[in-house]
């Protein structure tokens, strides 16, 4: 990527394309310190509120830097390395770190461990890059007092507070609102996908684990969603087009949201994936539609449920699972309350604090 002059107009040059930059695009980037503030970062101008016929008097290139003279009398010097970062029409730093496909041969499960200064540290972002590239971490060591997890949720961005409340404890209890708060067997599902937007990631706190069931399980929407593509792609466009109704009733709300078990972004890679059979609800399509629907999502429930996709492991104290609520599904094996205690606490958190955390991370670290 190369900027180019040519009669007081400016170019950028790719290699295989030359185009002329917009010089409203180069005026309303203009950051001497009476246009940006320099601590935010934030115009201190509304370029709104600028002529719109903005042309270039005169520009010259000297040591990457962009020297420009406005026709409106404004002088800018600008860094050209700083406005090549604003030549992408999209995210560039959460999208490079590519997602693996993993199933049940993956191991190595239990590679992260808490310690002083965590949050701000090197480990951190290779956790996070970590979390991007497989759907979830699990973290040793995280301490147990005080609720510690909403420390820990914070600490990365902001818990996304539901009506759970802001943190909830996974322990069988009487006349419970969710099937989590048994102590049986929990197949494959995504967390409230009747919620809108449905909260992005959920962490797990295993406080303690005295019985000898209750395994974690986890399970790859983006592995099972490729493979479905590839092995039956009729089931994989059915299930990526029809929007079904999710819903949640306790006696003080009524929660409900629309959409597809498997959606895609606009460019029809994989977005997001929300599965929990006891709570969704398709509407009364024609019949050879819904007759292909219904073998779709049972092919898919198979898969979700088969051993071939499934990681199965035991959290111990302090051990904290942080995983994807919108790629990855989750589960638990029953467990014997007789036996002694199993408690967990849960939160959820959402993209804008990861994201938030790891391009912070990148910038302090020079990465
Ligand atoms: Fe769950």
């Amino acid at each position: 990527m190369k900027i180019e002059l040519n009669e007081n107009k400016v170019f950028f040059n790719n290699g295989s394309q030359k185009k002329e930059i917009h010089p409203f695009w180069l005026r309303e980037r203009v950051d001497g310190e009476e246009f940006l503030d320099k601590g935010t970062q934030q115009r201190l101008f509304d370029p709104t509120s600028l002529n719109s016929d903005i042309s270039i008097n005169n520009a010259s290139i000297n040591n990457n830097f962009l020297e420009i003279n406005f026709n409106d009398g404004v002088n800018s010097k600008l860094n050209i390395e700083k406005l090549a970062l604003d030549f992408f029409n999209e995210d560039t730093v959460i999208k490079s770190i590519g997602k693996s496909k993993w199933n049940s041969s993956l191991n190595n499960i239990k590679n992260f461990s808490y310690k002083e200064n965590f949050f701000e540290s090197k480990e951190m972002y290779d956790l996070l890059i970590s979390f991007y590239k497989f759907g979830f971490v699990v973290i040793s060591e995280v301490p147990t007092h005080d609720n510690f997890i909403v420390k820990f949720a914070n600490s990365i961005g902001s818990v996304r507070r539901t009506n759970f409340g802001e943190y909830f404890d996974v322990k069988s209890k009487p006349d419970p609102n969710d099937l989590a708060y048994t102590s049986l067997h929990l197949a494959p599902h995504t967390d409230n996908p009747y919620r809108n937007p449905v909260p992005c990631i959920q962490l797990l706190h295993c406080i303690e684990n005295e019985v000898s069931g209750g395994f974690s399980t986890l399970v790859d929407g983006y592995t099972v969603t490729e493979d479905l593509k590839n092995e039956n792609p009729d089931f994989y466009k059915i299930l990526t087009e029809v929007k079904v109704k999710f819903k949640f009733i306790d006696k003080e709300v009524v929660l409900e949201d629309w959409s597809e078990l498997i959606k895609l972004n606009d460019d029809k890679t994989f977005k997001q994936v929300r599965f929990s059979p006891r709570l969704d609800y398709v509407p009364m399509l024609d019949k050879e539609k819904l007759d292909l629907y219904y073998k779709a999502r049972k092919k898919l429930s198979e898969m979700y449920n088969s051993n071939k996709y499934r990681v199965e492991f035991k959290l111990a104290p302090k051990d904290l699972l942080m995983m994807d609520n919108h790629r990855l599904l989750h589960g638990r094996t029953a467990y014997e309350t007789k036996e002694g205690k199993r408690f967990l606490q849960g939160c959820y958190i959402d993209y804008d604090s990861t994201e938030g955390k790891l391009r912070h991370l990148k910038r302090k670290f020079n990465l």
